[in-house]
């Protein structure tokens, strides 16, 4: 194979994040990134470093006999959303388990793999949503919506969407609709130019509260807000719109933020519940995008934890103290430590309104909060983990190790980077117990994984 050519072939074995190993005719090995097994696909070799080859996908020539999915979303193969949404949701369960499990295997082999829970919605499950506004061609008329596939400017319009429900469809399309009226360009992510960036739509989905933010630049007309309210008012929705935001972002980086945030219409918050507790939702904190996964996710990490009873856990990188207040009822006291302000407050809000009196929470980097701590709270008895998507920094899990917990139960929606530190904290005399993957993100490739670690002395002692 040579760096630059094309060729065709046949898709095989996976392996984390959904790269597959492309054979051609001739038994050359490359590996291409989202494929499904048993599609016969063109490709370019883009890398090519001592006989190994990684290339792009170009076109999917022949359909896998596994991709007999019914009903499938009217954008899938266009958008860059979902990528196993054309394979029955069973078979999409077994790759994300045969993909976290492999990798899970090279790290330890005496450890007990419970399997994959699935999503217990397949389809309308996500909570959150940040489309971007563009055009499908260039020079095309103005488009919101999710990025193509494989590509950096095409925005796909996702009018059809299935993995979000009926509500999110009619504000996106109204907003389309209420823009495209006004000829506003939208924003250029080369030029800079250009006024129209992103719409970020946030819905409890027990509660039926809706968000929606517009994000501009500060070039947009401010005398066209107040329309674009009336007429987001005047949709017919299951949910109850109770926050409408504008957000300024004239920050050149290409990502969903404010320098300056309005209300253009009621709080600048909606509230979700889980279980029997109800969580403020701001604009930027992290709340996991799936309700009900995030239910079976969370009784997965109580399970794993043990009994918490008269014991002081430590929820470390605790968002908006979801872990924390599901675990608070049953423990002696639950400590969690985030890194973003607003996340922290809504936190410590969530937890007075739940009544939750043994729950606090610290602000900052887990790396030096965690200094802290040791000279200021109780010692922790367990500790969870659930760091972002690259997992914990080294110098952090050094740290982590000296607490000489019994039990760390660990969430990572990145099993490689659970990997990764998986295997510092088996240097360190931990070994991998149990661990299972949650799928909280149906027709896509991403999945979530819990592991429990023990210390050794516990080896063989199964809870
Ligand atoms: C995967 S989320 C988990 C949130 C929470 N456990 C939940 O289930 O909703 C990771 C969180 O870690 C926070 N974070 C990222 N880096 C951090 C750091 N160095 N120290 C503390 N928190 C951090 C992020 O802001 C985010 O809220």
């Amino acid at each position: 194979m040579k760096k630059g050519q094309i060729y065709q072939g046949v898709a095989g074995e996976i392996r984390f994040p959904n790269r597959a190993v492309v054979e051609t005719e001739e038994g050359e090995q490359c590996l291409v990134d989202n494929v499904i097994p048993g599609q016969k696909v063109e490709f370019r070799v883009e890398k090519a470093k001592n006989g190994r080859f990684q290339g792009r996908l170009l076109q999917v020539i022949e359909k896998s006999e596994i991709e007999t999915a019914k009903d499938v979303c009217a954008h899938f193969g266009v958008c860059g959303g979902c990528l196993y949404q054309s394979v029955p949701y069973i078979q999409q369960l077994r790759f994300k388990e045969y993909q976290v499990r492999s990798l899970l295997d090279r790290v330890e082999s005496d450890y007990k793999w419970e399997g994959i829970k699935s999503s217990p919605q397949q389809y309308a499950y996500r909570n959150k949503m940040e489309f971007s506004f563009g055009n499908e061609v260039k020079d095309g008329p103005l488009t919101l919506g999710l990025h193509r596939r494989g590509g950096f400017y095409d925005i796909v319009p996702v009018n059809e969407c299935r993995i979000v429900d009926e509500d999110f469809r009619k504000i996106l399309m109204i907003t389309q609709m209420y823009f495209r009226a006004f000829n506003l360009p939208f924003y250029h992510k080369l030029s800079h130019e250009g006024v129209l960036r992103h719409l970020l739509v946030r819905k409890g989905l027990a509660t039926g509260e809706i968000m929606v933010a517009l994000v501009t630049t500060s070039g947009i007309p401010q005398d066209i807000l107040g329309g674009f309210t009336t007429s987001l008012q005047s949709l017919s929705l299951s949910g109850e719109l109770v926050s409408i935001l504008h957000m300024k972002n004239d920050n050149p980086a290409d990502m969903v933020q404010s320098e300056e945030t309005t209300v253009l219409y009621g709080r600048d918050y909606i509230y979700e519940q889980l279980f029997n507790l109800r969580f403020k939702i701001t604009p930027f904190s992290f709340f996991q995008t799936n309700t009900a996964g995030a239910q079976v996710l969370y009784d997965t990490v109580r399970g794993y934890l043990g009994t918490t009873k008269d014991k002081v856990v430590y929820d470390l990188y605790s968002g908006t103290g979801t872990i924390a207040q599901v675990l608070a009822p049953a423990a002696a006291r639950v400590i969690g430590v985030e890194i973003v302000p607003e996340a922290v407050e809504s936190a410590r809000e969530n937890t007075k309104m739940n009544g939750l009196s043994n729950c606090e929470f610290l602000c900052g980097d887990v790396l030096d909060v965690i200094d802290e701590m040791k000279a200021s709270c109780e010692k922790p008895d367990l500790i969870v983990l659930d760091p972002p998507r690259d997992g914990v920094s080294a110098k952090a899990l050094q740290k982590i190790i000296q607490f000489d917990v019994n039990r760390i139960v660990y969430i990572s929606c990145k099993p490689t980077s659970l990997v990764r530190d998986m295997e510092i904290l088996t240097d360190a005399g931990y070994i991998v117990e149990r661990a299972c993957a949650v799928d909280m993100f149906a027709g896509t490739y991403n999945i979530e994984t819990v592991a429990v670690l023990t210390k050794s002395r516990n080896k063989g002692v199964r809870a």
